[in-house]
């Protein structure tokens, strides 16, 4: 394990009766120091793999390792980490000070030394001055905050955070997810953050982990996971893309759309049924016969920044364009695109199947 992990998630299966695996064979690490965000749909097990690291639950199968030691079974007392819930989970009968006070009380540590060090993690989330008030009395982004201050009093050394977003409006909710970033880079501590809000996770993160059905589908910073999605269920849950049936020729050339493309894509097997992804901001709008693909526009939509065109090809594939220029509805056009803006993907694979399929095709005659 390397120096700087400082939590590893080997083979970790959660299973409750007979139902099926709600974390299935989940291996990972977490470095120090890092903002990691865990993605995926309800259900898909983002809570479970906190409770996992708080201690609130055990493993089926599996080991969990902290700094190098397994802490299956160590109690969640005992775990360097602090939890900041969805509900953020205040004291309502105790006020700002009283709540931040609480785990250092539990620590028995002296009056002065709790003054002090609550003062400061107020300080840290700027709410200095409002000690004395109660929880009813604040507002949703400042609950928020107490939240968040009540767990950085303790000085953990890795902090999870359970969608503490989502009860927020999206003004201030784009404001907090600033402050959580700025706070996580000063104090330097690792935070674990939960959410099923794409744009929310590829703004925040070092590192992303997009969960489905209790499986890690992909890992990586947010420009890997949006410019690399791994298969389909990655490249539709983040962002709008253009998914097309298609087939691997050979290396670097690609069918779909009845045409053979350049593409820099390789590691398939001759004529393998794949699906392509190009990114509508990826596509250019030409005059029909400069372009690569030929279609015809359905719709439109101004969205502010760009257009949001819809237009199909031939074979009744859909193509969504975000382009600055304006496109007239019921015109044939060209979409040019290069050959780095097309991504091939195989259905349903996730990032460990993908690793192993390289690695088996590096050793193979295909190797250099
Ligand atoms: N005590 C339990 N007994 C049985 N199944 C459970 C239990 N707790 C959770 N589950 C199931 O485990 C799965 C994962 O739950 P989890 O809370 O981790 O999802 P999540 O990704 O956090 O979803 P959400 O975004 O809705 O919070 C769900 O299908 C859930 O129904
Ligand atoms: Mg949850």
């Amino acid at each position: 394990m390397a120096e700087h992990t400082i939590i590893r998630f080997e083979q970790v299966t959660k299973q409750y009766d007979d139902d099926p695996a709600v974390l299935d064979n989940v291996s990972f690490e977490i470095e120090r120091g890092k903002f990691y965000t865990l993605l995926g749909p309800s259900g898909c097990g983002k809570t479970t793999i906190l409770r996992l690291i708080a201690g609130f639950m055990e493993p089926s199968e599996g080991k969990i390792y902290f700094n190098g030691n397994v802490i299956n079974n160590v109690p969640a007392n005992e775990r360097q980490v602090n939890t900041v819930f969805q509900d953020y989970a205040l004291f309502p009968h105790l006020n700002v000070f009283e709540n931040v006070a609480f785990g250092l009380r539990i620590k028995k540590m002296k009056n002065a030394a709790i003054t002090e060090k609550v003062k400061e993690a107020l300080r840290f989330v700027n709410l200095d001055g409002y000690e004395t008030r109660e929880i009813r009395e604040m507002s949703g982004g400042q609950r928020q905050r107490v939240a968040i201050a009540r767990a950085i009093v303790n000085e953990p050394e890795v902090i999870l955070l359970d969608e503490p977003l989502s009860a927020l409006d999206l003004k201030l909710r784009t404001e907090m997810q600033y402050e959580l970033r700025e706070l996580q880079r000063s104090l330097g501590i690792t935070f674990i953050f939960v959410t099923h809000d794409q744009e929310e996770a590829l703004a925040m993160s070092d590192e992303i982990f997009v969960l489905n059905k209790g499986k890690i589908q992909q890992s990586g910073t947010p420009t890997d996971i949006y410019d690399e999605p791994i298969n389909r269920f990655v490249a539709d849950f983040i962002g709008e893309s253009n998914i097309i049936p298609g087939k691997m020729i050979r290396d670097f050339l690609v069918e779909f759309d009845g045409k053979q493309f350049e593409c820099v894509d390789q590691g398939f097997n001759p004529n393998e049924s794949i699906e392509i992804v190009i990114r509508p901001e990826d596509l250019e709008i030409t005059g029909r016969e400069q372009g690569k693909l030929q279609v015809r526009v359905d719709s439109q939509l101004f969205r502010g920044v760009h257009y949001e065109i819809c237009c199909y090809d031939a074979e009744g594939n859909e193509w969504l364009v975000h382009s600055t220029k304006k496109a007239t509805v019921g015109d044939e056009i060209g979409l040019y695109f290069d050959p780095e803006a097309i991504h091939v993907m195989r259905f349903g694979e996730t990032e460990e199947e993908f690793d192993k399929r390289l690695e088996a095709y590096d050793e193979g005659s295909h190797g250099q």
